[in-house]
C-alpha cells in the first residue's frame, strides 16, 4: 500500500480539555505522521468555507459555531492509506457507535462535540490540506 496524506482537525472539545497530545498519540500509534500542524481559532468565514458542502443540512449553523467556539489543530497526516488510517482510528461520527480503541469512542462527547475531523477521500483530502496548507509548510 502506498504512503499517502490525509487531513485531521482536533476540535475545540478537544483543545479545551487539553486533549491535543493524547489524541495526537493515538493517530501516531495507528501509524500516522504529523507532517505539519498549526493551531487556529477558525473565523466564521474560514469554518463555513470549510463545511460549506453541508450548507444545507440541518446542523450547519450549529457546527459552524462550535467549530469557531475554542481554538482547533489542524495537521497534515502522513502514512500507508493515511485516509482509510485516520478514519479507523477517529471512529464513528457519533460516539455512541464508535468501536473500543478509537479516538471518538474515548473522547468525544457527541456527534457535534467528536474531538476529530478526517477527510473522507484522497480527494477532499487534498482540497482539505490545500484550505489550510502551503506547500513549503508540509515537511514529511
Ligand atoms: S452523518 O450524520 O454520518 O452523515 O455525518 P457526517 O456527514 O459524517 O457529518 C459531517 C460533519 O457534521 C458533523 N455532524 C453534526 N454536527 C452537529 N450536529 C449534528 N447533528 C451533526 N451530525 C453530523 C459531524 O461531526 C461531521 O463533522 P466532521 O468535522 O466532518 O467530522
Amino acid at each position: 500500500m502506498a504512503v499517502s496524506r490525509t487531513f485531521s482537525i482536533i476540535k475545540p472539545d478537544a483543545t479545551r480539555r487539553n486533549l491535543t497530545g493524547a489524541v495526537t498519540k493515538m493517530l501516531e500509534e495507528a501509524g500516522l505522521r504529523v507532517v505539519a500542524s498549526k493551531r487556529l481559532l477558525l473565523t466564521e468565514e474560514q469554518a463555513g468555507g470549510f463545511y460549506e458542502v453541508h450548507k444545507e443540512r440541518p446542523f450547519y449553523g450549529e457546527l459552524v459555531e462550535f467549530m469557531t467556539s475554542g481554538p482547533v489543530v489542524v495537521q497534515v497526516l502522513e502514512g500507508e492509506d493515511a485516509v482509510k488510517r485516520n478514519r479507523d482510528v477517529m471512529g464513528a461520527t457519533n460516539p455512541a457507535d464508535a468501536d473500543e480503541g478509537t479516538i471518538r469512542k474515548a473522547f468525544a462527547e457527541s456527534i457535534e462535540a467528536n474531538t476529530v475531523h478526517g477527510s473522507d477521500s484522497d480527494e477532499n483530502a487534498a482540497t482539505e490540506i490545500a484550505f489550510f496548507f502551503n506547500d513549503d509548510e508540509i515537511v514529511g
